[in-house]
């Protein structure tokens, strides 16, 4: 890292375009900084995949986005982070400053005192027990119920939000008897911020609501900072790559980032 210069891009990637939640957030709130986005949509769903298919994916995109130089890595989605985060670090240590979307929710869990909280993910997320392993290292009291959700990723992914259909899935896993009495909800899984006001008045908004939007963004500043990498100036457009291009791809990345996208192919298999 030694060349690093904080005029270079944050490289930002997910197993499609549910990443773009986190990648909005950014470049919202660090609006100097340049984003160079890279959604393999030839390979979503992840949350489906063996740990063993999400690390060998993950490896060529970072190898990729370490060729266009980027300064920062941001893992934007959790399926990605739980299998794959500890063999991007040593694979490609030093080369870059590295960020998963676990560990800042994982964070801002710690910093309260709660005494039950519930998590829902896709499969992959779920079957890590990631979240219940790390909580328990730092809140060991803390009792934390997870569940994996994966009607949620198509329902949003086609557009059902604030609607019956969402209202009749969301309500059916949330009614599950394991989130009685839970204090707060993590939502772990780059797709769920757009549910998200959905779920806190399903709860009647007695139960705190937590996303991988926020909590990551504090991290990226964060670490930026404390490397004297964040930009001061931002020169280039953001770029938005996807390793399998459709028209419905294009279309649906308007759910999930707040401006009109250009998604650019980029087959790199
Ligand atoms: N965005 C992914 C996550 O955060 C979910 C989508 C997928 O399964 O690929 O886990």
């Amino acid at each position: 890292m030694s060349k690093a210069n904080k005029h270079q891009p944050i490289g930002v990637f997910d197993s499609g375009i549910g990443g773009l939640t986190v990648a909005n957030a950014i470049s919202k709130q660090l609006p100097k900084e340049e984003i160079i986005y890279f959604g393999d949509t030839a390979h979503l769903p992840y949350g489906d995949k063996s740990a063993d298919a999400i690390r060998f994916y993950c490896l060529k995109i970072v190898k990729f986005l370490l060729e266009k130089n980027c300064k920062m890595i941001v893992i934007a989605c959790n399926s990605a982070s739980t299998a794959a985060d500890q063999v991007i670090f040593d694979f490609f240590k030093g080369q870059a400053i590295f960020v998963n979307v676990v560990d800042p929710l994982v964070e801002a869990i710690a910093e309260r005192d709660y005494k039950k909280v519930g998590v829902i993910a896709t499969k992959a997320t779920i079957r890590s027990d990631v979240y219940r392993t790390k909580l328990a290292d730092k809140k060991p009291k803390l009792k934390v119920a997870s569940m994996a959700t994966p009607l949620l990723v198509p329902m949003i992914e086609e557009g059902y939000f604030n609607d019956n259909i969402s209202e009749t899935i969301i309500s059916n896993y949330l009614s599950d008897k394991q989130f009685k009495s839970i204090e707060a909800l993590l939502l772990a899984c780059t797709h769920y911020p757009l549910i998200r006001s959905h779920i806190e008045s399903f709860f009647d908004g007695k139960v705190d609501v937590f996303d991988s939007t926020d909590v990551v963004v504090k991290s990226v500043k964060a670490k930026l900072k404390a490397a004297k990498l964040l930009n001061t100036k931002r020169v280039n457009p953001h770029q938005f790559y996807v390793s399998d291009f459709t028209k419905s791809f294009e279309e649906t990345t308007r759910l999930f980032y707040t401006e009109q996208i250009k998604l650019e192919h980029c087959p790199i298999w």
